[in-house]
């Protein structure tokens, strides 16, 4: 498949700050390519390199076979940014915005219809200023798709989102790839990466500590099952004895034990051996979440 995005070695730094670490990935045509990690990470500024909104301090960048640096114009007239803060005069009613936007792109979508799918049809006669959150950042992403672009950046598309408007975005954003749209999705929730995107990286520190698709990282990083009951003040330690079991910790009444294998069955024979029958024992499958805890599990950093 044909690689839209080529990033090697890109370092950006702002003064001692190492922002991005020597950061290398690639991206085919048509996938949905997500970056996750903890706060400050890097993946805005990574981001904003490959826009040509930041200029590297080394390492290469291809976008579309272009050089954001010096290419930037021409690049930016083939992609579209949906960034992480963006802002807009505030008076300028949401139909401008976008009849602006879309004055300025040769070959530009039908506003009418973004406006529509994006259900800001309702509010296209409001100032900017009196949108609610979610309804900015709807307007940010569809001036982000105004000009058929072939390579959409979406950092934080779904922040602000109630949850019946994510479900639409990402259908949404399928809806874009089918037709051959790349999309680069920067976000923080665990479900988004894993229900839409095809592969994903997360960053850590200004560097990439795992990539893969989002089943292959579960597979590698978190094959352990848990198991999840209440108990009450009762001894569990004899779990601790039982071979495949791993991990028993307590959270308050809630107990996870993790292991592998039948560790269901062999832990709710164990309780039944002991008296204890708890009403809401259940087997909790890994996750992204168990995977991006376990890959970047430190303090908050500075
Ligand atoms: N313009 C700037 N000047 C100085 N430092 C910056 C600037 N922009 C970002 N940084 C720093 O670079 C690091 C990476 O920031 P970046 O915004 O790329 O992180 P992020 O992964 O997008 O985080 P978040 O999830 O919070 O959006 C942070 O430590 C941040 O404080
Ligand atoms: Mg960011």
């Amino acid at each position: 498949m044909k690689t839209v995005i080529e990033v090697k070695d890109l370092r950006k730094t702002y003064g001692t700050l190492v922002a991005v670490d020597g950061v290398s990935f690639q991206v085919s045509e048509g996938e949905i390519f997500g970056l996750l990690g903890p706060n400050g990470a890097g993946k805005t500024t990574a981001v904003e390199c490959l826009e040509g909104l930041r200029r590297p301090d080394s390492g290469l960048i291809q976008v579309l076979g272009l050089d954001p640096q010096s290419e930037g114009k021409a690049l930016r007239r083939r992609i579209g940014s949906q960034l992480q803060e963006s802002a807009l005069p505030d008076r300028i009613r949401v139909w401008e915005a976008l009849d602006l936007f879309a004055s300025l792109a040769p070959g530009a979508a039908d506003w009418r219809g973004l406006m529509q799918q994006w259900g800001l049809a309702d509010k296209r006669k409001s100032s900017f200023s009196s949108l609610s959150g979610g309804q900015r950042q709807r307007l940010f992403v569809a001036l982000a798709l105004v000009n058929n672009p072939e390579v959409v950046f979406l950092d934080e598309m779904t922040a602000g989102l109630d949850p019946a408007a994510r479900r639409t975005a990402w259908d949404l954003i399928r809806a874009i790839r089918e037709r051959g749209t790349t999309v680069v999705l920067v976000t923080h929730f665990m479900d988004e990466a894993e229900n839409l995107c095809d592969r994903l990286a997360i960053m850590d520190r200004g560097r990439i500590a795992a990539a893969g698709t989002p089943q292959g990282l579960i597979t590698t990083y978190a094959s352990e099952v848990r198991v999840v009951f209440t108990a009450g003040a009762d001894d569990i330690s004899f779990l601790e004895r039982i071979p495949n079991v791993k991990t028993v910790a307590r959270h308050g009444p809630r107990v996870e034990v993790s292991g592998s294998g039948p560790v269901l069955a062999l832990v709710a024979h164990s309780l039944v051996e002991h008296g204890i029958t708890p009403l809401d024992l259940r087997m909790e499958q890994p996750s992204l979440e168990d995977v991006f805890l376990r890959i970047t599990d430190h303090p908050i950093t500075e």
